[in-house]
């Protein structure tokens, strides 16, 4: 730590009184994997279903984040661990105030969501791989990125020429172009039931 004669607040209402009000815990869904393997619309449905059960949910989204948060960091392989580090240590503010955290970056890794799970208390952070074929994904190409990038207009793109190291123990792994997405988001919410972080709530 850089600064000295920093000391921490407590603001008096709990993680635990959050955690009863709204009848789950604070987690992380981590969801990783190349562009256009299904991350954000995955996402999309995720924070829809745990929304209508009534969960405190926040997401973040690599694009997203990259427009705000990091719009000062590239694809380096150290920007890129920056940029999941900033997104691990936001999430974990979040996991405190009681909020499932859904995460959506390529995060190719392993060391980078190590860390991000490292900063979270054990049992309350899942690593979703999405797993996509890399040709289905450059056939799908939603934001003509893969395109640019066999053209050599992007340089550093995941799958193309930076890598993606896909994860070594994953808590669920699913296969997005082969499965259908209401049994993606069973998956994932049966895992949270399963875990206790949904407590009091029905799926
Ligand atoms: S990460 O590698 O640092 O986790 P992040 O998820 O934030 O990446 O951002 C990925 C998004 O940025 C992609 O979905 C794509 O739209 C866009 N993008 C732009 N340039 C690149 C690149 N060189 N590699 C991967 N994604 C890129």
């Amino acid at each position: 730590m850089k600064s000295k004669n920093i000391k921490k607040e407590d603001f008096g209402i709990t993680r635990q009184m959050r955690e009863a009000r709204n009848g789950h815990k604070g987690a992380v869904i981590w969801l990783t994997g190349l562009s256009g393997s299904g991350k954000s619309t995955i996402a999309k449905a995720l924070v829809t279903k745990l929304f209508e059960m009534g969960c405190q949910t926040t997401v973040l989204d690599g694009d997203n984040i990259r427009h705000g948060l990091c719009t000062d960091l590239g694809f380096s392989a150290d920007d890129r661990s920056e940029n999941i580090r900033r997104i691990a240590e936001v999430a974990k503010l979040f996991v405190h105030d009681a909020n499932i955290v859904i995460c959506a970056f390529i995060s190719p890794y392993q060391k980078d969501r190590d860390f991000a799970r490292s900063i979270i208390e054990d049992g309350h952070f899942f690593e979703i791989y999405i797993n996509c074929d890399l040709e289905v994904c450059k056939k799908r190409d939603p934001k003509g990125l893969y395109k640019k990038a066999l053209a050599g207009e992007i340089q550093g793109f995941t799958g193309i020429d930076s890598p993606y190291e896909a994860p070594i123990n994953p808590e669920i792994e699913v296969f997005s172009s082969l499965s259908t997405i209401e049994e993606e988001i069973s998956k994932i919410t049966d895992i949270l039931k399963k875990k206790n972080i949904l407590m009091d709530k029905e799926i």
